[in-house]
């Protein structure tokens, strides 16, 4: 099983992330944690160059491609091994960030990203996707306190540096494909203390894990 976590800059993925995976664990389930751009050891080097600010230049098409080929690699050492030996998988972002990102957002067509997903993914696709949705003035500042407090590198900002209407249009894109597909997608306020982001997170991955019968 394969859960991905989307949401804009600031929105509290990996905090959360790791809830999920002590709450898998206490169930019984095995699961392994990961995060795009970057689960790999070529993916780190692929994610250095797509967070460096100082490549403010890069080509659409080329940022495109880039993400790809690191979830190419990503799936393939990864993910897809993960998967056959039965663990669950919690993905810190995954394809849905490409096609908002740089579909919805950076303008490219989406359906050569539909395309290009389909040649990466070879039918490795999320269950669940949970979005954490608050308003990108109040992401940007919490992703901005911890890249003044350390906590996040200031190597890796060149999307935190993209204006407001930029992140503005994440949010719409994500809140586009939640509607579009509402039996995979679980939006989740993170505008709230992370106490109660949690308690909403665990509820909802509860009723899935009944449906699904584990
Ligand atoms: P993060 O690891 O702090 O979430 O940063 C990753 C950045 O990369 C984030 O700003 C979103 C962006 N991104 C894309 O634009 N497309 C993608 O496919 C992925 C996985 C991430």
């Amino acid at each position: 099983m394969l859960i991905t976590l989307e949401g804009i800059e600031g929105s509290g993925k990996t905090t959360q992330i790791n809830y999920i995976a002590a709450h898998l664990k206490d169930l019984g389930h095995e699961c392994v944690i990961t995060k795009e751009p970057g689960g790999t050891v070529i993916g780190g080097k692929i994610r250095s160059i797509l967070l460096d600010p100082e490549n403010k230049s890069i080509d659409p098409l080329a940022e495109l491609l880039l993400y790809a080929a690191d979830r190419v690699q990503h799936i393939k050492e990864f993910i897809a091994p993960a998967l056959e030996s039965g663990k669950i998988v919690i993905c810190d972002r995954f394809c849905d960030s490409t096609t908002v990102y740089q579909g919805f957002t950076r303008g490219v067509d989406i359906d050569l990203i539909h395309q290009l997903n389909k040649l990466v993914l070879k039918g490795v696709e999320p269950d669940i996707t949970f979005i954490l949705d608050l308003p990108p003035e109040l992401g940007l500042e919490r992703a901005w306190n911890q890249i003044n407090n350390g906590s996040r590198s200031v190597m890796e900002t060149r999307f935190e540096k993209e204006k407001l209407c930029f992140h503005e249009n994440v949010r719409k894109g994500y809140l586009k494909l939640a509607k579009k597909e509402p039996d995979r997608f679980v939006v989740i306020d993170a505008s709230v203390e992370e106490a109660l982001v949690r308690e909403a997170i665990i509820g909802k991955l509860k009723e899935f894990l009944i449906l699904r019968k584990m």
